[in-house]
Order: C-alpha cells, then sequence, then structure tokens
C-alpha cells in the first residue's frame, strides 16, 4: 500500500512506546516500518496488531542498516530501541554503552550514508540525575546518576556534534514516566521483567501479585515517598509525531522535556489506582531502591510553545485506568 505522507522507520517500534509512536503515526497517514530485535519487543504487536513490516534486526548491525536503506524509502527515524533496566545497567554497563550507544552510533553512520539527516531520539529525564529545581527546565544541568542516564546523555551529546559536523538534525525528547495505554484499548505495557510502578500495582489489584513494595517512605517529599511527573504514552507518541513533521519542515535541532509538569508520590498512585480498580491494593513499605531521586517533573512549556504539543491525557487518574483497562484485557 503507497501512502502519500513519507514512510519513518521506527526502531524499538515493538516496545511499550515506540508501539504507540507507530499506531500514531499509521493513523496520522504515515508509513511505518519497524525494526526491532524482538529482545524486549512483541512481534504479536507490530504484526496482528499494527500490522506494519517488522524487521527483525539489531541497530548494531551495519549490512542490515545498509541493506533497510537501500530498499525502504525512508524519510525519517524514531529511534526507541534501547535498554532501560536502571539497575542493570549499573551491574551491566557494557550491555548497555554497547547497545543504547554504539547501536546508535551505527545508524546515525548508516542514515548518513543513505542521506538520511532527521532523527526523532527517547531521551530521559534521568540525563538530569538529582535536579537541583522543579520544573526541571531543558537548560538544568545533567548528571546522571546511572549508567543507563549516562549512554542517553552520550547520545545526545553526538547528536548535537553530529549536527554541527555533519548537518543531522535531531529532535530529542526527555521523558518523565511514561505511563498509561492506548486509550482504545489497542495496546499497553508489557515489560518482562516489569520493574515499573504503575503495572506492578495494577498487577497486585489482579491478584498476579501479592502486595506491591513501596521504595523508600523517608524522602524529603509530603508523604515520604518519591515524586514523578507521569505522561500519558499516548501523549509522548503525539509529541513524536510533532517533533518529527518539525524536523521534516525544516526545523533545527532541538531538545524537549515531555512530562504534565506535575508530580504525584508513590503514595497517591497507589490510592488513585485503588480508587480506579476499586480493589484493595497490599502495600508493604520498605527500603530505598538505589538511584531514585526523590523528585523528577519536568517542564514542558518548551514543547508547548514550539511545537503546539498538548497532553490529551494529563489527568493521572485517567493514566491509570487507560493502564487498568489494558492490564485486566492482558491478564484475562
Ligand atoms: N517504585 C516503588 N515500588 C515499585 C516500583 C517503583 O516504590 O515496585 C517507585 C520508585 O522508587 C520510583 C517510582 O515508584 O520512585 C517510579 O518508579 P518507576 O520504576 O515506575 O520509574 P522510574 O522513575 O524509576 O523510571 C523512569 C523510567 C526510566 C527512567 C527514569 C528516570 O522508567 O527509564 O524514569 O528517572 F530512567
Amino acid at each position: 500500500m503507497s501512502s502519500e505522507k513519507p514512510t519513518i522507520l521506527v526502531t524499538g517500534g515493538a516496545g511499550y512506546i515506540g508501539s504507540h509512536a507507530c499506531l500514531a503515526l499509521k493513523q496520522a497517514g504515515y508509513g511505518v516500518v519497524v525494526l526491532d530485535n524482538l529482545v524486549y519487543g512483541h512481534r504479536d504487536l507490530v504484526e496482528n496488531v499494527l500490522q506494519v513490516e517488522l524487521i527483525v534486526g539489531d541497530t548494531n548491525d551495519r549490512p542490515l542498516l545498509d541493506d533497510l536503506f537501500a530498499t525502504h524509502k525512508i524519510a525519517a527515524v524514531m529511534h526507541f530501541s534501547a535498554y532501560a533496566y536502571v539497575g542493570e545497567s549499573v551491574t551491566d554497563p557494557d550491555k548497555y554503552y554497547r547497545n543504547n550507544v554504539v547501536g546508535t552510533l551505527t545508524l546515525l553512520e548508516a542514515m548518513l550514508a543513505a542521506s538520511i539527516k532527521q532523527f526523532v531520539f527517547s531521551s530521559t529525564c534521568a540525563t538530569y540525575g538529582v535536579p537541583h529545581t522543579v520544573p526541571i527546565p531543558e537548560d538544568h544541568s545533567q548528571n546522571p546518576i546511572n549508567p543507563y542516564g549516562f549512554t542517553k546523555l552520550a547520545v545526545e551529546r553526538i547528536l548535537m556534534d553530529f549536527d554541527a559536523a555533519y548537518g543531522l538534525k535531531s529532535v530529542v525528547f526527555r521523558y518523565f514516566n511514561a505511563a498509561g495505554a492506548d486509550p482504545n484499548g489497542l495496546l499497553g505495557e508489557a515489560h518482562d521483567p516489569e520493574t515499573h510502578l504503575i503495572p506492578l500495582v495494577l498487577m497486585a489489584g489482579l491478584g498476579k501479585l501479592e502486595s506491591v513494595s513501596i521504595f523508600g517512605t523517608d524522602y524529603p517529599t509530603p508523604d515520604g515517598t518519591c515524586i514523578r511527573d507521569y505522561i500519558h504514552v499516548s501523549d509522548l507518541a503525539d509529541a513524536h509525531i510533532l517533533g518529527m513533521e518539525y524536523l521534516l519542515q525544516g526545523g533545527d535541532t532541538a531538545v524537549f522535556n515531555l512530562g504534565n509538569g506535575s508530580g504525584f508520590s508513590v503514595k497517591q498512585v497507589i490510592e488513585t489506582a485503588q480508587k480506579v480498580t476499586g480493589r484493595e491494593i497490599k502495600v508493604v513499605e520498605s527500603e530505598r531502591r538505589a538511584g531514585d531521586p526523590p523528585m523528577l517533573v519536568g517542564s514542558s512549556d518548551k514543547a508547548r510553545k514550539i511545537l503546539g504539543w498538548k497532553p490529551q491525557y494529563a489527568d493521572i487518574q485517567d493514566i491509570i485506568s487507560h493502564a487498568w483497562q489494558w492490564h485486566q484485557r492482558r491478564h484475562k
């Protein structure tokens, strides 16, 4: 099927955020090709739900990338594929630097060889480390506190240098806490292993887990638990379309935070989940998890102003209830 709009390569399109971006691209009329090594991604989502072309392979595989760019007319690349378990990045940094940094470098080299110069990159608020001011603006200092954050920061740096030297234009999105699921129930979060708060709370609500642990109740926050800025995955997906269109229209390299600008504590998330699900969720208070900043809340004014981005599902209750619909269906 030929589409009037150009075709976008989505790496990591079989993963959580990447699959939602593919759906948004498809709904907006773009052609979509997914490259995913399926280490954490789901073939079924791409082939049966999204019904777009899946190329199984790695961003470290230069011959595969050269062949992909020779056989597909790709206008821009959205790069989601990365390992993203903070704890594992501490115990196995080589895996993270190789995949997240070397893999991205290989992808960028192949793009340049094919004269593709528009790149949308998934970065993270983890590049800020422990912030000295909230809401965090994009020009806040970046001092990651784990290798995962460093891999993302390294790519950000590469992208600035590649623009200066080779004219490769990029939009860097620093996500806060991606959460929720497609409001129509087509897609959702299916990490294995799951480490994120909202899915774990919902799995406890479904009886799939006995309880959920609160990692630390002695943080310098009003209720002692960590505060995060939860952003709906479909709002992230929309931002990617806007970022890509900005680049295709000749926009210059730019960095944007993507968050709602409001923070919720771990206890508030659990209370909201109890309300949404109507289930009693057993909570166990435990030790702090290493490497968790007390509070991460971002200012996304720049994305609103320059890209015209406006989150549609800013309410934490909507975010959790979309995730709940998805988990109920998934664990039937
Ligand atoms: N938490 C719990 N219990 C759990 C799981 C999480 O109390 O079982 C807490 C965490 O300590 C944290 C909050 O819930 O305070 C959110 O934790 P998540 O694991 O859901 O998300 P993170 O904030 O750790 O991680 C997210 C992204 C990462 C990114 C990071 C930046 O998933 O990719 O934000 O800090 F690196």
